[in-house]
């Protein structure tokens, strides 16, 4: 099992004042430093986190992979083509959205022209390919048709359940992980998840790699407050001796 840490969340904190810190690079050293398989981050169009100069400086110095997440439109997937990162993910994007709220939807044949569309697009650029779907059979299918590599389960839903119908969402996931590992595609999957709900989508044999940002990056900021006030007021102390 890789695990991808996503980010995009200390980006965010960054724009919230427009400065340059925190910066997500030097969060994505300390991230390979404490494990990480590979870091994630979404370009999104209207560039509200992760900024093009993040995503150049990250695929410059990360020692592990870069996993890009995109809409598949043709600006962002035309800096796709030129950054070649190791792995690309094709996203659903909606402006008004606080963050990306379901899988692709695959159901039209117009939705599967543009994906597959996307997804020729990128195959001669090297980098592997994965499409961020909904838990259902038809995703999966539809996904192997298209011919990505891999899928990206979304776990947004089995995150949101709760009692039984969270034990039906788990369900869901590792009957949708059976059939796409039997067409052959990789296996990813993430959204939603903590410490408190990863366990039992960490332990479905068929997916190999997570994509965890949220509550990994609020961890480390109330882990590391208690820290940082002791380091800022042993400086206030210090300005008067
Ligand atoms: N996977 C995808 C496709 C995402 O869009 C996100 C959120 O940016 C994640 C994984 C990580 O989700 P979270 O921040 O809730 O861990």
């Amino acid at each position: 099992m890789r695990l991808y840490v996503n980010v995009d969340h200390i980006a965010t904190v960054r724009q919230a004042r427009g400065t340059d810190e925190p910066d997500p690079v030097r969060a994505a050293v300390l991230c390979e430093l404490g494990g990480a398989d590979g870091i994630t981050v979404h370009l999104r169009e209207d560039r509200r986190h992760i900024q093009d100069r993040d995503v150049r400086l990250l695929l410059e110095t990360a020692r592990t992979g870069v996993n890009l997440e995109l809409a598949a439109t043709s600006d962002v997937l035309a800096l796709a083509e030129e950054w070649r990162p190791m792995q690309i993910t094709l996203v659903p994007e909606r402006r008004q959205e606080v963050t990306t709220e379901g899988g692709l939807s695959l159901g039209t044949e117009e939705a599967r022209r543009e994906i597959g569309a996307a997804l020729q697009r990128l195959r001669g650029v090297g980098s592997r390919t994965s499409l961020f779907i909904d838990p259902d059979e038809d995703s999966v299918r539809f996904s192997a048709e298209l011919g990505a590599q891999a899928v990206e389960l979304h776990t947004g839903e089995y995150a949101n359940a709760r009692g039984a119908e969270r034990a039906q969402q788990l369900a869901r996931l590792t009957n949708a992980a059976a059939l796409a590992r039997a067409a052959g595609l990789a296996v990813h999957a993430g959204h939603g998840l903590t410490y408190e709900n990863v366990t039992p989508v960490a332990a479905i044999a068929e997916i190999e790699e997570l994509n965890i940002g949220h509550s990994i990056v609020s961890r480390a900021v109330l882990g590391g407050s208690e820290r940082t006030t002791r380091e800022m007021a042993e400086i206030l102390r210090r300005a008067r001796t």
